[in-house]
């Protein structure tokens, strides 16, 4: 074994008290992320909800509900993990085009604060099982109002070829049924246009859909008491020590200077990524370093089970050797996992020091979309957590 030296801010005595490979959450870092939140959204009607699919380990959503962030919820395992980890139901909101019957049921038991509704016969199957429960469910409709986020395809989500939300010329016939349905209290309209945005013109876009829409229904009698504009602020992926925390300056500003708000209107935004992407890194040890004519090779313990982003999106995500010298002379490698398939690769031609057998690797900004989808293909096991500069554990 090599001599471990500190770097790049991972507390090594932690990182080197578990088997790896495992998330490594900085606490501290996700505790600023929320603080900047805090700071950019006091004094306004704005309410941020964490999106839970981002990261739903269990000590990261109590962290969060501490904070007194609301959850955005896409399924009835997040609605419970939401409410064991202490969300204000008051403050929970589900989303999702494919919500069951038991997961509404849920859902109105719950009392959550809103049903993000995708469909027409989404919207009736809400009502009829609201009203055998003797309850109202309060609703917002997803609108898909085909804006190009310009991100990754699969990740697009505010476009009229998807599947989510109903799209604008079909707006006025389910706002005008939920608004006659006695189960349901129409609360407003809900949007996300997609994930990973840095560029603040498609939110910008998104403003102007919204005052056109908020002034179309208030001229047929129609307000809304919450505005929903989703999430999809993205992060740097290249530089998480340089800049961890997302830009949330310029896109509460582009909301505050775009959004014609009205009265005690909400604004509620379903922020995933932004929120815990930078505080997780995949720690993993690498297994082999192996050559073949035209390559080298850092084969890892962890692989696209413990972080699929790689693999499934071509997402590019910084990998550090922790346990390298500094001064060590650099070399191109391809960094991959051990898994049976050839996209197993966390990055081609990475330029990484001098690599052997043993050192500990980080792979950075993986806190959103890296626990949540892992998976135990090859009957590999999930990975473990560890939490940094947390006092409580
Ligand atoms: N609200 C809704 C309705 C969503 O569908 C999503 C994400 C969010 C909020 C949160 O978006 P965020 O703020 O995290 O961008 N697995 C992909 C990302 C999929 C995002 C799905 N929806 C990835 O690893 O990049």
């Amino acid at each position: 074994m090599h001599q471990v030296n500190s770097h790049h801010g991972f507390q090594m005595d932690l990182v080197n008290s578990i088997d790896t490979p495992f998330y490594y959450y900085d606490m501290a870092l996700l505790d600023r992320t929320i603080e900047e939140i805090k700071r950019h959204t006091a004094g306004t009607e704005y309410i941020v909800h964490y999106a839970v699919k981002a990261n739903g380990n269990p000590h990261i959503l109590k962290t969060i509900a501490q904070h007194g962030l609301g959850a955005d919820l896409v399924s009835g395992q997040e609605i419970k993990a939401a409410i064991e980890a202490g969300f204000n139901a008051d403050k929970l909101s589900f989303s999702g085009v494919g919500k069951t019957d038991s997961e509404i049921r849920l859902g109105l038991e719950q009392g959550i604060a809103c049903f993000n509704v995708e469909s027409v016969p989404e919207l009736m199957v809400i009502n009829d099982l609201a009203r055998h429960m003797g309850t109202v469910a309060h609703i917002a409709i997803r609108v898909n109002p085909d804006i190009d986020a310009h991100t990754h395809r699969y990740i697009t989500t505010g476009t009229a070829s998807n599947k989510f939300g109903i799209g604008i010329d079909d707006l006025d016939q389910a706002i005008d049924m939920a608004a006659k349905m006695e189960n349901i209290d129409l609360t407003g309209l809900h949007f996300h246009i997609g994930s990973q945005i840095t560029s603040m013109q498609p939110f910008a876009m998104l403003c102007d859909t919204v005052n056109r829409l908020t002034e179309h229904y208030r001229q047929r009698g129609i307000t809304f008491r919450v505005i929903n504009v989703g999430g999809g602020l993205g992060i740097d992926y290249s530089m998480p020590d340089e800049r961890p925390i997302a830009d949330f300056k310029s896109y509460f500003d582009t909301f505050k200077r775009g959004l014609k708000v009205n009265g005690n209107q909400q604004i509620h935004f379903e922020l995933g990524r932004a929120i815990v992407a930078n505080c997780g890194s995949l720690i993993s040890r690498v297994t082999f370093v192996k050559e073949n004519r035209s390559k080298k090779f850092v084969i890892l313990d962890a692989g696209m089970t413990d972080l699929i982003r790689p693999a499934l999106y071509g997402a590019h995500h910084k990998i550090q050797n922790l346990t390298a010298a500094p001064e060590a002379a650099v070399e191109t490698y391809d960094v991959v996992g051990p898994v049976c398939e050839s996209s197993d690769v966390f990055e081609h031609d990475c330029s990484l020091p001098v690599t052997r057998r043993g050192d500990l690797m980080a792979i950075r900004s993986a806190g959103a979309y890296g626990e949540s989808m892992a998976s135990c293909y090859n009957m590999r096991r999930l990975p473990g957590c560890a939490f940094a500069r947390d006092k409580q554990l």
